[in-house]
Formats: structure tokens, C-alpha cells, sequence
């Protein structure tokens, strides 16, 4: 009988080696998010505030659970690299890519919704016709977004849509995406359904993602 044991241990180690990997690689995973969130805390959280929750016409929310769910990767590392010219907000290209790449992974640590970034910037272009579009902006998002998107320097407390350092990097299924419904406990609401400040057709939203394209050329 002496087989039994053998193999009985064989398994025991086996699985010894198994966990040993297996939390060898969650630790990694989780001191890059303990790296971020000290970089975090560094480099962001004056503007962006603990938690990174953001504050009303000073800094955007970077852990609302619809900005996480439709922003990839790309959007994220580029946007802290060069930041937004015109903005307050300043370009973090001193801090490299593995830093940038943990701050991310921190910000992602908080998602509540599943990452649909691909599929929303794999969407079709946005057909539209900004004289139409110009109207709902000038009515509806410059009461926030100031009357050319300048954001908060026009006192408003919603961010720089009509600034190039946020339209060359946002695609229209994300513009697209975040007109409709919005980002939840933040004053950006979303503009599709009864419930919205305005409920405005797929054709209408188009209409203004095509003024938008018009904006800061
Ligand atoms: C001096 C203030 C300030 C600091 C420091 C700062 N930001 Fe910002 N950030 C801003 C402002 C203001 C905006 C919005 C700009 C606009 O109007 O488009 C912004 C926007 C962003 C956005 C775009 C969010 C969105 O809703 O699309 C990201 C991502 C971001 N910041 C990440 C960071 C990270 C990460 C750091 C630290 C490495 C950081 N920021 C540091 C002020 C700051
Ligand atoms: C009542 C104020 C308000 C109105 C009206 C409003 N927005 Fe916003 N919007 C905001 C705020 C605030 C944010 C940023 C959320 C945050 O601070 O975390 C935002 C964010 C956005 C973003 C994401 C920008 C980024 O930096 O990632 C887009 C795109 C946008 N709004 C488009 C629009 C459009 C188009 C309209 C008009 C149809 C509109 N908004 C109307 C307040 C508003």
C-alpha cells in the first residue's frame, strides 16, 4: 500500500504549488493597485479628490461606474500622459508608462459595471447635422459645458467637450454613450428616455456629437 500515500502526497504538493502560483500572481496584481493608489495620492488626488470622487466644476469623477465601463485603456493612459490643453488638467508623461499603467489599474480596482469599452468605440461614426445639433448644444449642455464646450473656465461645472484635448481622443460611440445615460450621481445626466433633462433621439444625438466635431478647429 505504500503507492497511496505516495500519490496522496504527490497531489498534496501539487496543490501546494498551485496556490502558491495562484497568489503569487493576485499579490502582483495587488501591489500594482497599492502602487497606483499611492500615485494616486501623489499626483491626482488634489484635483480629483480621496477616492477619486471628484469634485463638481473642479475635477471630473475618475471611479463613476460609467466613465470606467466605456473608457479603454487608450483613452485612460493618453488622457494622464498629455493631459487636456486648455484645461486644468496637466499632462503626467514624467511618470512613465508602468506608473500611468498602475494609476489605471487603481482607478479600474473600483468598477462596478463590465468594461464595454470596445464594443462602444467599435460603434459606427455619428451621421449627423451640427446646424441642427448647435441648437440642442446652445439650449441644453451650455447651460453646464459653457456655450463652445469650454467647460469650467465658462464657470459651468461640466468638463471641456468642445476642446480638442478631449474630442481627438474620445470616440463618438463614447460621446455617443455618455449623452444617452449619463454618469450616474454626478450632474451630468443622461438625455435618452421620460426620465431625461431632455429626451432626445438616437438622430438628435447624433446631430450633436456632429456639432461637437465642429468645435475647437
Ligand atoms: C491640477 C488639477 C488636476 C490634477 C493634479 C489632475 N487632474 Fe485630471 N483632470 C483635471 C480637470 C480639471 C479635468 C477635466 C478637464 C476638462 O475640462 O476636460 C481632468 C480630467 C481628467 C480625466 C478625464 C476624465 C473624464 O471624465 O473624461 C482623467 C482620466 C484624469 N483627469 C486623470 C488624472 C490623473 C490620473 C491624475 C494624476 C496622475 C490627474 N488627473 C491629475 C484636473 C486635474
Ligand atoms: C446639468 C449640467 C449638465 C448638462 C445640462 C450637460 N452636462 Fe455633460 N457633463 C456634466 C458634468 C458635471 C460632467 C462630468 C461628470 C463629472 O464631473 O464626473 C459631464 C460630462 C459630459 C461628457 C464627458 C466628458 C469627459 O470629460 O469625459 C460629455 C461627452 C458630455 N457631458 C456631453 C454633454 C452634452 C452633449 C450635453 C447636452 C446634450 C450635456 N453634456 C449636458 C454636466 C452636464
Amino acid at each position: 500500500m505504500p503507492l497511496i500515500p505516495a500519490r496522496y502526497g504527490l497531489a498534496v504538493i501539487l496543490s501546494a504549488l498551485l496556490t502558491t502560483i495562484n497568489t503569487s500572481a493576485f499579490a502582483a496584481d495587488k501591489a500594482t493597485i497599492k502602487k497606483g493608489e499611492q500615485l494616486y495620492n501623489q499626483n491626482c488626488s488634489v484635483c480629483h479628490q480621496a477616492d477619486a470622487i471628484g469634485k463638481p466644476g473642479f475635477a471630473p469623477s475618475l471611479t463613476n461606474p460609467e466613465l470606467l465601463s466605456i473608457s479603454s485603456d487608450k483613452f485612460f493612459e493618453g488622457t494622464i500622459r498629455d493631459g487636456r490643453a486648455g484645461t486644468g488638467m496637466p499632462p503626467f508623461s514624467h511618470l512613465g508608462r508602468k506608473n500611468t499603467r498602475a494609476i489605471v489599474a487603481f482607478l479600474r480596482s473600483h468598477t462596478k459595471l463590465p468594461n464595454r469599452s470596445k464594443e462602444v468605440d467599435a460603434q459606427s461614426q455619428s451621421h449627423g447635422d451640427p446646424r441642427l445639433g448647435k441648437q440642442w448644444f446652445d439650449d441644453i449642455c451650455s447651460t453646464c459645458h459653457g456655450i463652445n464646450g469650454d467647460g469650467y473656465a465658462a464657470g459651468g461645472t461640466g468638463t471641456a467637450i468642445g476642446k480638442a484635448s478631449f474630442l481627438n481622443k474620445a470616440s463618438d460611440g463614447f460621446i455617443r454613450e455618455t449623452i444617452k445615460y449619463g454618469r450616474s450621481n454626478t450632474r451630468m445626466l443622461g438625455f435618452s428616455g421620460p426620465t431625461a433633462m431632455a429626451n432626445l433621439s438616437d438622430q438628435e444625438i447624433d446631430d450633436v456629437i456632429a456639432y461637437m466635431r465642429t468645435l475647437d478647429k
